[in-house]
């Protein structure tokens, strides 16, 4: 197995004095894929550019397997990146833009010929040794790249948007051929992507950035389910906000909606920022439940529906199957099979018998604490 443990410690970078990795420190486990997810502009490529060797950092270490990688060269280094602006050598063609990097190695000829012909197969492109870059498509192109940066057999993996420009079905395609691979071989994988999907399906653990910083770390599964700020919740999936107060079974919204929650879910209390997804709003047949929404819209996602409710002035999004018989103008009844709470500027989420436990003060102060126990940073005044 090659894979290397990948550190980075404080490291920070910027532009122009504006900081675009604000002390960043990240563990890559050995063998671990690792996806970084944040919006545009917010460090992502920057820190896969220091990784591999073509920035360096302004402050801060990056340590491949506990040795400090600073001053070693982009060639020396452990490590291959896939480009997000594609750069494959345009005057040479397909096989040789793949066995380049070995030629430079002095690999044995019929060695370099045999890995060239097993890496384009498996990318799809067998046929198209000869052509040139500009005699490709894009995602003909960043398949080739792909394939070059694997040809080194890197013990860490840089992938900055690698599925971008392919279509739907060959994206999933090739991120299962990665995934497998990763497997196999044991490459240590840093991932960039603004797709929610292929993190949540590929990583290990993804790691939220926002603005350089660091939002969240986590499983897919805690991120999704533990989002620590609003900002994770709604970047990772979606979610509706309001502003209301738990009291009992009900969570109390604007307009004096009050609207029932499944048993456990929350204890009682505060005025909170309170998420919930659109999955976990159900449709209630029960004539008696007190929270009457009309449907606005119905839009069909192929296999679930999406709802688009209001009451007053609350407008909520649910997410339905798509057996649920409902037309707009209906009036329907719901329930919320979970609720999420953070602070009122949107910080940290707060376990519901946290939240009941006193008045939240200010969220740079509120304990975070995940459903499955894990514990994050600050103390409750
Ligand atoms: N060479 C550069 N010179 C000046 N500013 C830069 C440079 N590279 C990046 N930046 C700035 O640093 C910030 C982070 O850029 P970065 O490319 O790391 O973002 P990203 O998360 O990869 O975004 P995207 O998803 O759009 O690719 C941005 O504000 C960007 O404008
Ligand atoms: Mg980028």
């Amino acid at each position: 197995m090659q894979g290397s443990e990948l550190v980075l410690e404080q490291v920070t970078k910027s532009f122009s004095g504006a900081p675009a990795v604000d002390a960043v420190s990240l563990t890559v486990r050995p063998h671990e894929f690792l996806t970084l997810l944040g919006p545009s502009g917010s460090g992502k490529t920057t820190i896969l550019r220091m990784v591999g060797g073509f920035l360096s950092p302004d402050t801060g270490r990056i340590l491949i397997d506990g040795v400090d990688v600073s001053g070693v060269p982009v060639e020396r280094r452990p490590t291959a990146m896939l480009f997000q602006q594609l750069s494959l050598w345009p005057h040479l063609n397909v096989s040789r833009n793949v066995s380049f990097g070995l030629e430079l190695r002095h690999r044995p000829k019929q060695e370099i010929a045999r890995r060239v012909h097993e890496l384009l197969s498996v990318v799809g492109l067998a046929e198209l040794g000869s052509r040139l870059p500009a005699q490709l498509s894009g995602g003909q192109q960043q398949r080739v790249a792909l394939a070059r940066a694997l040809a080194l057999e890197p013990r860490i993996l840089l992938l900055d948007e690698p599925f971008s420009a392919l279509d739907t079905k060959l994206r999933v395609e090739l991120r299962t051929f990665v995934r497998s691979l990763q497997r196999e071989v044991g490459t240590t994988t840093l991932l960039v992507t603004h797709d929610q999907e292929e993190a949540l399906e590929l990583s290990d653990r993804i790691v939220v950035m926002r603005d350089g910083h660091v939002e969240q770390v986590g499983s897919p599964t805690d991120i999704y389910e533990t989002p620590a700020t609003t900002f994770v919740a709604e970047f990772l999936g979606a979610m509706n906000f309001f502003t209301g107060a738990a009291s009992g079974q009900q969570v109390r919204l604007a307009g004096d909606v009050a609207v029932p929650v499944d048993e456990g879910v929350l204890a009682a209390g505060d005025r909170l920022e309170m998420g919930v997804r659109p999955e976990d709003v159900v449709l209630d047949a029960d004539a008696g439940l007190p929270a009457r929404f009309t449907v606005e819209e119905v839009t069909s996602k192929g296999h679930f529906r999406a709802l688009r409710l209001r009451c007053g002035a609350l407008d909520l999004r649910a997410f339905v199957d798509k057996g649920v018989v409902v037309a707009p103008g209906d009036d329907v009844a719901v329930r919320f099979r979970k609720v999420h709470l953070f602070g009122s500027g949107g910080g940290g989420q707060v376990a519901p018998e946290a939240a009941a436990e006193r008045p939240v003060a200010a969220p740079s102060a509120m304990a975070v604490r995940g459903a499955s126990g894990t514990s994050g940073s600050g103390s409750r005044p």
